[in-house]
């Protein structure tokens, strides 16, 4: 696990960015595995920025979503709808930016009747796209990575899940502040990638940033791996991860000197993998 430690939130922005261009110029047709929040939209912003200015080109990239809330999301007959869905999020945020056709884009359905069969659909939609290449993850203030709240198996595949009330405190800001609309209107339940699910994408970067995440992002790096702090997972995870925190949050981990280091030194061998 490498675990970059950038000035601030733009830095971190920036660094992520980088990281996914590299892979879309290097794999045109890379599957990319998105989150949504306050956290990657500087991340998104960039990519936008580089499709615009430098033609970074996403038109053979697919994407999945990690997860849609239940009960909104997008109206089919009406694309990307003006609702508080995830879907809108991506297309307001995202993809209309960086122009990818639609039909590549993935966001689980939150309109589905069928929920339970529809996730395993999701899980087939990855496996037949390939699997995902590189999957972006932030993190919830309560550990979470994607909707898997405190309690989720380690090893949950795609699933419903009830959303807990600091979710739905934390979430509140995002969910009406660009859209507007009524507290009781938020759903107490989500489909969510699960944490099997996550792990198996060949390459993961996850995201954090400011104060009010430190002690979060300090115990799922640094405390037991534990269903309690689903993010946790990250210690399982066999492949090649790459944290990028700014100064902030990462003010509580105990071993920030080491990080920095690892940096350096791989820095000066040329074998950092951004
Ligand atoms: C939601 C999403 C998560 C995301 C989290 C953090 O709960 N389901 O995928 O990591 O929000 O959001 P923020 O980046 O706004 O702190």
């Amino acid at each position: 696990m490498d675990v970059l430690i950038r000035n601030n939130y733009k830095d971190m922005s920036l660094c992520a960015a980088r990281i996914i261009a590299a892979l879309v110029r290097e794999k045109p047709n890379a599957v990319l595995g998105l989150p949504t929040g306050s956290t990657p939209i500087g991340t998104y912003k960039e990519l936008v920025r580089m499709h615009r200015e430098e033609g970074l080109d996403f038109s053979g990239i697919t994407t999945f979503n990690l997860d849609e809330y239940l009960g909104i999301g997008k109206d089919l007959s009406k694309p990307y709808a003006q609702d508080q869905s995830y879907a809108r999020f991506m297309w307001e945020e995202l993809f209309k930016g960086i122009e990818i056709p639609l039909e590549q884009t993935h966001v689980p359905d939150g309109w589905t009747k069928t929920p339970e069969a529809y996730c395993a659909q999701y899980e087939d939609a990855i496996r037949q796209a390939g699997g995902i290449d590189l999957q972006l993850l932030g993190i919830g203030g309560n550990g979470h990575w994607g909707f898997n709240e405190p309690g989720t198996s380690l090893a949950s595949r795609t699933q419903v899940v009830t959303l807990t009330q600091q979710t739905l405190d934390d979430n509140w800001a995002l969910f009406y502040s660009k859209a507007g609309g009524r507290r009781e209107e938020m759903p107490h339940f989500a489909i969510t990638m699960g944490i099997g699910t996550i792990l198996e994408a060949r390459r993961i970067v996850m995201l954090a940033s400011g104060s009010g995440k430190a002690e979060i992002v300090a115990r799922a790096l640094e405390g037991p791996v534990t269903a309690q702090v689903t993010a946790s997972a990250i210690q399982l995870y066999p492949g090649n991860t790459t944290v990028i925190l700014d100064e902030e949050v990462a003010a509580k981990l105990s071993r920030i000197d080491y990080y920095r280091h690892v940096e350096r030194v791989k820095a000066q061998y040329h074998t950092l993998l951004y």
